[in-house]
């Protein structure tokens, strides 16, 4: 099983300290709402952003967006191999059903985290598609380490131990009963915490220059896919 953990993801309603800043106020008002009920996007709201702390890291939904279409319903996921969560500047983790079929359509997508992000969980009533967890990642790893001593826990990290693509996947266990979890920062700038760092086991570089955080999911997604030979068994049981 492949968890990914989309790490210190730049995704948040605009918070208070903005909310009467003009550009903010405008864009509210085009989609009829509170600007407290929008997602901070730099796209819209770099200006007032300026104003905020770590504002560099900060209000880049499309980075989850990439990364989560990229991962999402893909051979792995259908599988039932895959679980990605999405873990929030705030220190807050999402659960992500493997079941659900984002947006396509990006502002669709915004429209579906701002619900989440307003009520916790998507949608309000039913079977959750995405909802806040009540474990952090610090205890959601050692849970799982608790349950499966053998699980690896990998960040990729700039800076990490230099890897090719063949001896990542000569890392990875083949068998899938094995949990392996890999974080990927979905910031645009600035570094991982060291308390983040501390939870994972082996630390990765990829490449040499910085990577998209989407094609990073990519680069994990089909190696892992491959590893355990996912496709293969998917053309044999039919
Ligand atoms: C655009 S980077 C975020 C920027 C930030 N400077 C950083 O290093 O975390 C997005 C994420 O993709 C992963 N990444 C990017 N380039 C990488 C590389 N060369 N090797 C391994 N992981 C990489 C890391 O998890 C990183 O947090």
């Amino acid at each position: 099983m492949l968890i990914v953990f989309l790490l210190d993801c730049a995704l948040e309603l605009v918070p208070s300290e903005i909310s009467s800043f003009k550009d903010v106020q405008k864009q509210a008002g085009r989609k009829g709402k509170k600007p407290n009920e929008i997602l901070l996007d730099q796209t819209y709201h770099g200006r007032a952003m300026t104003k905020l702390d770590k504002s560099d890291r900060r209000g880049r939904p499309d980075i989850v967006f990439h990364s989560l279409v990229t991962l999402l319903e893909t051979p792995l996921c259908k599988e039932g191999l895959l679980q990605v969560y999405m873990h929030l500047q705030d220190g807050r983790v999402i659960e992500i059903n493997p079941d659900v079929r984002l947006p396509r359509n990006y502002d669709r997508f915004v429209g579906l985290i701002e619900q989440l992000l307003i009520n916790g969980r998507v949608p309000v009533e039913g079977e959750p598609l995405l909802q806040v967890s009540k474990q952090n990642l610090s205890s959601f790893i050692s849970k799982l380490r608790d349950e499966s001593p053998n699980a690896e826990t990998i960040l990729t990290i700039e800076g990490g131990q230099k890897t090719s693509i063949r001896s990542f996947r000569d890392l990875l266990p083949d068998d899938v009963s094995v949990p392996v979890v890999i974080g990927i920062g979905a910031f645009p700038h600035g570094d991982i915490s060291d308390d983040i760092k501390q939870l994972f086991n082996k630390h990765l570089e990829l490449d040499r220059e910085i990577m998209m955080a989407w094609h990073v999911c990519a680069e994990v997604l089909w190696i892992y896919s491959e590893r355990v030979e996912v496709i293969r068994q998917r053309y044999s049981s039919v």
